[in-house]
């Protein structure tokens, strides 16, 4: 009888507790809508409903801080949370001007929820209705195992870097080009020592370019970040097309479902 090393299995555990912070602060300008996208409707519901609705659902996700506009804090309470009775939603906050300053409010709040947890964080983009429980459950495993990772797919197109002129600087090879989606994940201190770092650098005065987490402890942590498969279908709405196309593909899985 030939011996198979046993497969990683994870449990989930006091010491695996996942928190998830959704982002819905952002003003959607490339929506060009006054309404911001992700309270814009996708088949009736709002599209932050969808990934709320996926979190809800997943046995892996213990708890939701949700992230918005000051000014949408109570639409949120209660056109979505109450009237769908969403339970893991323990904590709506404000959000910043920037991304990472919107997730930085998030990470504050789970660590103000969960003291006595070390635990997962998984950040995911509102804008993302197609979340599934493959995907949260791809990444969740590989945060576990490597302290950081990021759901990503192969580009499709070949990604050119431009310079300052509008001239093509450099072709990197396509081979080794994901586009970044969410949710990423990380081991709880790995982030917060990340972002940590990074209000430090806001505060001295430097300017930022960062659009994803990733980025953050690429430039301000010390671990590598692992990809994971995505999905082509997982897209951010982000320009009017992208509505038409995210209700192509809620159809298709409405009839993969029923
Ligand atoms: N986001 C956020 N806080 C911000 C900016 C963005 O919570 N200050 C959220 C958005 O609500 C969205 C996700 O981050 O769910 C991804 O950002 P993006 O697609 O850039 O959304 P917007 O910033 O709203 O859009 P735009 O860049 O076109 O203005
Ligand atoms: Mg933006």
């Amino acid at each position: 009888m030939t011996h198979q090393a046993n497969p990683t299995v994870f449990e989930k555990t006091t010491e695996s507790r996942v928190s998830v912070i959704l982002l819905a602060a952002g003003k959607g300008s490339r929506m060009h809508s006054n309404t911001p996208k992700q309270f814009l409707e996708l088949a009736g519901k709002p599209l932050l409903f969808y990934p709320l609705f996926t979190l809800e659902q997943s046995p892996l996700v213990d708890e939701v801080i949700l992230v918005t506009g000051e000014d949408t804090v109570s639409f949120c309470r209660e056109s979505l949370v109450e009237a769908y009775g969403f339970q893991k939603v323990k904590a709506i906050v404000p959000g910043g001007a920037e991304r990472y300053q919107s997730v930085y409010q998030g990470l504050l709040a789970v660590q103000n929820l969960s003291k006595l947890h070390s635990h997962v964080v998984l950040i995911h983009d509102g804008a993302r209705p197609f979340l599934t429980e493959e995907i949260l459950s791809r990444v969740w495993e590989a945060t576990l195992q490597y302290q950081a990772a990021i759901a990503a797919v192969p580009s499709k197109d070949t990604v050119k870097l431009m310079d300052a002129r509008g001239f093509i600087a450099e072709t990197p090879c396509r081979s080794q080009v994901w586009n970044a989606q969410t949710p990423q994940g990380f081991l709880f201190p790995v982030i917060m020592e990340a972002f940590q770092n990074l209000m430090e650098e806001e505060e001295k005065g430097n300017s930022l370019f960062v659009t994803d987490d990733a980025a953050v402890v690429e430039l301000m942590g010390h671990c590598p970040v692992k990809l994971v498969e995505g999905s082509y279908e997982n897209i951010k709405v982000t320009t009017p097309e992208d509505l038409f196309t995210a209700a192509r593909i809620l159809e298709k899985q409405e009839k993969r479902l029923f």
